[in-house]
């Protein structure tokens, strides 16, 4: 092959190569998250039963409008246990599967190229919600389940780690969104930062909402601690406490 000929025979294979590698580089990083469903990323040794939750409500009795005007950060709440249908329709309206026939699953809120980088847990304090047995609880939206992952009532250390904010010691729930920036961060990089942070924003506004139509109350919490929050709920070192939403009943 004449040496021109063979260099630009060169230069086109490099670039096919760099092309095909490309794409399959991306449709892997793509998959690769949905691969992971095992691996590290995505999922968490957790022990413990699993409990299937009622399939959430998808009418109400509250208009859009209405929880909107209604909705406040409330921190008083009665002392009364809530019941399995509210954790199922929470944990749901802030990260439920509403789209299930696309492979990725999408859900009830907008994610950044659908990676969605958050985890959400419930921890249940004593007596605090009926059948349920005090405990933090991971939720899977796959499967709209929850799973036992530490035993027993951390809403008092919980609230310590809140700065002592004493709604989150007396709620009967408290919503833990934690979030694994690598999620993100292997598409968009830096950006990763305010994405994750913005998408925790729009789970946190439905639970407020979907709060509000179900007779409960909450308000979100930006104000701890995180590496203690990571201690509790023995979270590996890449996956962040994002928020902390302490629910009861108010009404
Ligand atoms: C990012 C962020 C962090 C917040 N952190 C706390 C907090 O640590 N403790 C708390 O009681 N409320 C917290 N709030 C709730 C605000 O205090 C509340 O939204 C504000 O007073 C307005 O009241 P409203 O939500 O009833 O409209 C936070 C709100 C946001 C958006």
């Amino acid at each position: 092959m004449p040496s021109l000929g063979r260099r630009r025979f060169f230069k086109s294979s490099l670039f096919l190569a760099m092309l095909f590698g490309g794409i399959v580089a991306g449709i892997l990083a793509f998959l690769g998250y949905r691969v992971d469903a095992g691996g590290d990323l995505m999922s968490k040794r957790v022990e413990g039963e699993k409990i299937k939750l009622p399939s959430p409500r998808l009418k109400g009795n509250v208009s859009l409008e209405e929880a909107i005007y209604h909705r406040r950060s409330r921190r008083e709440y009665l002392e009364k246990p809530l019941r399995i249908e509210d954790i199922s329709q929470l944990l749901w309206s802030a990260q439920g599967i509403t789209e299930p026939k696309l492979w990725v699953g999408l859900r009830s809120a907008p994610s950044a190229g659908g990676l969605y980088p958050l985890e959400l847990y419930v921890a249940v304090k004593e007596k605090g919600v009926d059948g349920l047995k005090a405990g933090v609880y991971h939720y899977d939206p796959y499967s709209h389940t929850i799973t036992l992952k530490v035993e027993g009532d951390i809403s008092k250390p919980l609230m310590a780690s809140c700065v002592d904010q004493e709604w989150v010691g007396r709620a009967p729930i408290n919503l833990i969104f934690t979030a694994i920036f690598e999620r993100t961060s292997i598409k968009y990089g830096k950006r990763a930062l305010q994405y994750v942070y913005q998408e925790s924003g729009h789970a946190a506004q439905n639970v407020y909402l979907q709060a509000e139509v179900l007779g409960l109350g909450g308000t979100v919490i930006g104000a701890f601690i995180e590496s203690e929050i990571q201690n509790l709920l023995s979270l590996p070192s890449n996956e962040i406490p994002v928020y902390v939403m302490p629910i009861g009943a108010i009404k």
